[in-house]
C-alpha cells in the first residue's frame, strides 16, 4: 500500500459555554505517496478543521489520523508534517523572513549548526533568497504566502498541508505557486492541498474530496465528478468549475 496517509472516522464537536457544533462528520480519505489530493468545498465546510487535526493542532473528538501506518491522532510528538494555513497572521512582522524562520526552526527541530543551510534551502524553493534580510511586514501578500510554504517545507515533511495557498494571489503569482506546488509533488511530496479556485485544482490534483456540511459528499477523480455532474443536469461539465456548480446546492449546512 503506498498510502501516505489515512484519515478514518474524523468527528470534531466544537463546544463552547452554551452549544456544541459538529464541525466533522465520519470524514475519511486517504493520500498516496507524491499525491496531490484537493479537499473542497463551501465555507464553512471543514477543510481548515481538517488540516489541524491532520497537523496535530487540534484533537479530534473521535477518529484517527495514520501517517506511514502510524496512528497519530493522539501522539505525543508533532509528526512531521508541513503546515500552511496562510494569510497575514504567523509571522513577526518586525523580524526578517530569515530570522522567522529561524525561530521556526527551532520549533521544527532542525539542529542548529544545520539551521542555515535549512533555510537557505527553503527560501530558494519558494524563490525568496533575494528577500531573506526584508523584515516581514514589508513583504507583499505573494511573498508573504511563499513564505509560509517555505516555514512548512523546514525540516524535509514529506507531507504537506497547504489550506488555500494562493487565495488572495495575483493571476501571475498564483500560478508561480502552483508551479511551486507541482514541483514539491513531483519530487514525491505528497500535498493536501484546499483551494476554492477551481481551476487550480483542476490543474493540480487527480483526485478530490468534496466536503458539504462536515461530511465526504464525493472522492474521486476529476474525470469522476465531471461524469456525477453530468448525470444531475444532462449535460457534459466544461471544467470543473462547472461542474462543482451542479452539485453545490447539495453541499450546503442546513
Ligand atoms: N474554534 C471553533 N469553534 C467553534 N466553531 C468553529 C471553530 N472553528 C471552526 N468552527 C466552525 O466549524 C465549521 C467548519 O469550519 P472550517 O474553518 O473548518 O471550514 P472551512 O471549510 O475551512 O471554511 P473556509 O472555506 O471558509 O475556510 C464552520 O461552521 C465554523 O464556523
Ligand atoms: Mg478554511
Amino acid at each position: 500500500m503506498n498510502n501516505i496517509l489515512q484519515v478514518k472516522h474524523l468527528k470534531e464537536t466544537y463546544k463552547d459555554k452554551k452549544q456544541e457544533f459538529q464541525a466533522l462528520d465520519d470524514v475519511s480519505f486517504t493520500i498516496d505517496q507524491g499525491e496531490i489530493l484537493a479537499l473542497l468545498g463551501p465555507n464553512g465546510a471543514g477543510k481548515t478543521t481538517i488540516v489541524s487535526i491532520i497537523g496535530g493542532y487540534l484533537i479530534p473528538t473521535s477518529g484517527h489520523v495514520i501517517l506511514n501506518g502510524q496512528d497519530i491522532t493522539t501522539a505525543r510528538k508533532r509528526p512531521n508534517i508541513g503546515v500552511s494555513f496562510g494569510g497575514d497572521l504567523g509571522f513577526y512582522r518586525n523580524a526578517t523572513a530569515k530570522q522567522n524562520l529561524q525561530f521556526f526552526a527551532d520549533l521544527a527541530k532542525v539542529p542548529l549548526r544545520k539551521q542555515n543551510k535549512e533555510i537557505e534551502r527553503v527560501l530558494s524553493i519558494v524563490d525568496l533568497l533575494n528577500v531573506a534580510n526584508k523584515k516581514v511586514g514589508e513583504l507583499s501578500k505573494g511573498m508573504t504566502q511563499r513564505l509560509h510554504i517555505a516555514r512548512s517545507l523546514l525540516n524535509n515533511p514529506n507531507l504537506l498541508l497547504l489550506d488555500e495557498p494562493t487565495s488572495g494571489l495575483d493571476v501571475e503569482i498564483a500560478q508561480s505557486v502552483q508551479k511551486t506546488i507541482k514541483n514539491l509533488s513531483d519530487s514525491g511530496i505528497s500535498v493536501l492541498l484546499t483551494s476554492h479556485t477551481m481551476s487550480e485544482v483542476e490543474k493540480l490534483a487527480k483526485r478530490i474530496v468534496i466536503l458539504g456540511a462536515g461530511k465526504v459528499f464525493f472522492t474521486g477523480t476529476i474525470n469522476a465528478v465531471f461524469s456525477l455532474a453530468e448525470k444531475e443536469v444532462n449535460q457534459k461539465p466544461k471544467n470543473l468549475e462547472e461542474a462543482y456548480l451542479v452539485l453545490a446546492p447539495k453541499l450546503r449546512r442546513k
